[in-house]
């Protein structure tokens, strides 16, 4: 009875003994060859072109754009087509002035006073209109103090201004 005993423990110490050294052995193998792995497979990225920068590139890109009626009116105000026109401008930039014709502005539709104004010709008035102009009769500021006028504008409410004297 004893002696059955100790072979069944035996086998089973044995038995239990190969299979942790057969563990052993395997793990230690597997070990052994990762290194060879690893540079295989970073061999195979360098081969592939792949760079780090390329690896840590960011996945997206964010796009941020204005909404198109913006876009629309920002591209009107730089080319300045979108424009009040002459007696819009003159009422809300020039009235204040050249409405009553204080302090020694030619008057809006007064034909003495823009008569020698008008004999130097429509570009001088522009001009001086655009950067001003000043003598002994008064001061006329730059686009009438408005700089947010566009030029097309400022142009525009000389137009208006001319055409007043010329019917009247
Ligand atoms: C602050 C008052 C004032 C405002 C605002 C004003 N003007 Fe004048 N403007 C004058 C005066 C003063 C003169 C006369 C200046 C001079 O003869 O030296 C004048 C003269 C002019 C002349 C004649 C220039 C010349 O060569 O004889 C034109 C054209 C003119 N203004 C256009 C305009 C227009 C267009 C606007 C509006 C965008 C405007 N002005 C706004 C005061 C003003």
């Amino acid at each position: 009875m004893a002696k059955k005993k100790y072979v069944v423990h035996t086998v089973v110490i044995s038995g239990f003994s190969l299979g942790v050294a057969l563990f052993a052995y395997l793990l230690v193998t597997h070990h052994m060859s990762m290194p060879n792995q690893v540079m295989h497979s970073r061999d195979t990225l360098m081969r592939n072109g792949s760079s780090v920068l390329d690896r840590i590139k960011p996945v997206g890109k964010l796009v941020m754009e204005l909404p198109k009626e913006v876009a629309v009116i920002n591209a009107s105000i730089s080319t300045g087509t979108v424009t009040r026109d002459g007696a819009q401008v003159f009422g809300q930039s020039c009235a204040a002035c050249h409405a009553s014709g204080i302090a020694g502005a030619p008057k809006l539709g007064d034909q003495a006073h823009w008569q020698t104004r008008l004999a130097k010709g429509t570009k001088v008035l522009y001009v001086n209109a655009l950067n001003g102009i000043s003598s002994s009769t008064g001061v006329m500021p730059a686009k009438g103090g408005n700089a947010s006028l566009s030029d097309a504008e400022v142009k525009a409410a000389v137009d208006y201004i001319v055409a007043k004297v010329k019917i009247n």
